[in-house]
């Protein structure tokens, strides 16, 4: 176990995302619940880490499936109560797990007893915890656009103003600019640290300072201010971990993020690899090949970039992105292996590895018919993409490479129905290769991805040039393989990945002849080649 007393513990941990809804139901009423989570703790100290991110959990209308908070002191009667959420947190100490609850700053509910008030006059005390512009119905103050679709100004005839919403008109944006509000987040932050969290992750944080009437969303002029503030008067009066989702985050920004001295976050979400495969200028929708040699360089850019200075979050995926192994692997005749090779990828690298519920798996994207996605952001895109006469055809692609609900079907524990996450109807189809690709299945097989995953998360805390080494990066132009290099100052350690369903020749580098093979996804081959998919890692002394 890690000793969470010391400051940056976080630096050798791997911290594992669960999204309730679809993790564990112990009602029968087809949502997961925290007794849920409970009940699955030890699948998760088998595996080895020793956070887990929590996607929201508090009292929320669902509108965003939680990221609409209307109680951030209460949790959500679906998941549970108060007393389950403490005996969360005190049985995932017992297991060296802390949890690091999911904190949306940006905006509350509609439904929030603050925003209730707000909209009732423009005297009201609480009226200025939102953003408000005056106008008249029809002509909203500008044309900026919502990210789940339409205008981001709804206007409430009480008061005759406009309110600003950057996702769904259910989730007013909150007004940093006034201190009361920010008291108020940091009182409920301190709260939460006194029952026992280890840490927390910020929704759209870089979009808190922002400044509508310049059209500013992301990274407001005074973004690092407002954090260096919350930093200080909570995170910092306790050894938390803290991560903040960042899509507007460049190298020079994360470093102000992540500075060392702890002055704002431990570390930030940044989303240039995952982009990579989105037509630039355009939206997630529009897809393009994945460009190889520049994923590569782009992972190298962040990996120096922060090294000393910083500290990177390495993750493939979440709730709000396709499953890795559709994405960037091969999912049919090459799962197994894809899958095993792009946790390679990423675990040999320096930061703080995420793995996604069911990503120790290798669990697929799904193909729904339309009437069967729940999300509100495919289901916007849909709708839209039908007026604007899209064929249907290209509309159901995006959803199949994109849609959230790819990441949100049931957690695959076994082969019973519903793949044991419930003995009710799931709120969202299971995927049906359950019967194939489940937890049952994996946990004691020593070919699975579970125990590769395990494997590697064993490697990070045993052998501290994963945490410690530089990074360079070899072979940068090749199309298909990703080699790269870590050094500290005791040993070397080279990870090898083939991404492709094709034998590549490929021979080890100068030197390397007596190292040792730390972990693999094949039995060692023939020199001068490796297989589809193959990935290694060798260590060996200076
Ligand atoms: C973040 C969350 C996403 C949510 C959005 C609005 O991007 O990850 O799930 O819909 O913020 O809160």
């Amino acid at each position: 176990m890690l000793d969470k007393t010391k400051r940056n513990w976080w630096r050798q941990a791997v911290a594992y995302q669960i999204y309730p809804k679809s993790f564990q139901d112990t009602t029968g009423s087809g949502t997961g619940d925290l007794q849920g989570i409970i009940r699955r703790l030890d699948y998760l100290a088998a595996l080895g880490v020793d956070v887990i991110w929590l996607s929201p959990v508090f009292a929320s209308p669902q509108v965003d499936n939680g990221y609409d908070i209307s109680d951030y002191r209460a949790i959500d009667p679906l998941y549970g109560s108060l007393a389950d959420m403490d005996a969360l947190i005190s049985e995932g100490k017992k297991r060296g797990i802390g949890i690091m609850l999911d904190l949306v700053l940006n905006h509350s509910s509609d439904r929030h007893p603050w925003f209730e008030a707000a909209r009732t006059s423009r005297d009201n005390p609480y009226h200025d915890y939102y953003v408000w512009r005056d106008g008249v119905p029809g002509t909203p103050p500008n044309g900026m656009k919502a990210s789940f679709g339409g205008s981001a100004w709804e206007w409430v005839p009480e008061v005759k103003q406009y309110y600003f919403h950057q996702f769904a008109p259910q989730q007013p944006d909150l007004n940093w600019e006034n201190p009361r509000l920010r008291r108020e987040l940091y009182d409920m932050i301190l709260w939460w640290m006194d029952r026992g969290v280890e840490g927390f992750r910020l929704d759209v944080i870089d979009q808190i300072a922002k400044e509508p009437d310049r059209e500013i969303t992301a990274n407001g002029p005074r973004l690092h201010e407002f954090l260096r503030e919350l930093s200080a008067e909570t995170f910092q009066k306790g050894c938390l971990v803290t991560v903040g989702e960042a899509w507007g985050a460049d190298i020079e920004r994360a470093k102000l993020y992540s500075a060392p001295d702890g002055s704002e976050l431990s570390m930030v979400f940044q989303f240039e690899q995952i982009m990579l495969d989105q037509q630039p200028g355009k939206e997630k929708w529009d897809l393009q090949p994945l460009p190889f040699v520049e994923l590569k360089k782009s992972f190298a850019r962040w990996q120096q970039g922060l090294h000393g200075c910083g500290f990177n979050s390495l993750f493939l995926n979440n709730h709000d992105l396709p499953r890795t192994v559709s994405h960037w692997g091969n999912d049919g005749k090459w799962r197994v292996q894809s899958a095993k090779l792009l946790a390679t990828m990423l675990h040999g690298m320096e930061g703080m590895p995420y793995v996604f519920q069911g990503e120790e798996l290798g669990m697929t994207n799904i193909r729904l018919p339309i009437e069967g996605y729940r999300d509100l952001e495919s289901l916007n895109m849909y709708r839209e993409r039908k007026a604007a006469g899209y064929p249907e055809a290209e509309i159901m692609a995006s959803l199949y490479a994109k849609s959230r609900d790819n990441a949100r079907t049931p957690m695959q524990w076994d082969d019973s129905p519903n793949a044991g996450f419930t003995t009710g109807t799931p709120w969202l189809s299971v995927n049906p290769n359950y019967t194939a690709i489940n937890a049952a299945r994996q946990v004691e097989a020593p070919d699975s991805v579970f125990s590769y995953y395990r494997q590697l998360i064993a490697l990070r805390k045993s052998h501290p040039v994963f945490t410690q080494g530089d990074f360079t990066l070899l072979e940068p132009e090749h199309p298909k393989l990703f080699v790269y290099r870590r050094q500290d100052d005791a040993h070397q350690l080279l990870v090898v990945c083939n991404f492709s369903d094709e034998e590549t020749p490929w021979t080890l580098p100068e030197g390397w002849a007596g190292a040792d093979r730390l972990i693999g996804n094949y039995a060692p081959g023939e020199p001068g080649r490796l297989r589809p998919w193959e990935a290694l890692m060798l260590e060996q002394p200076l």
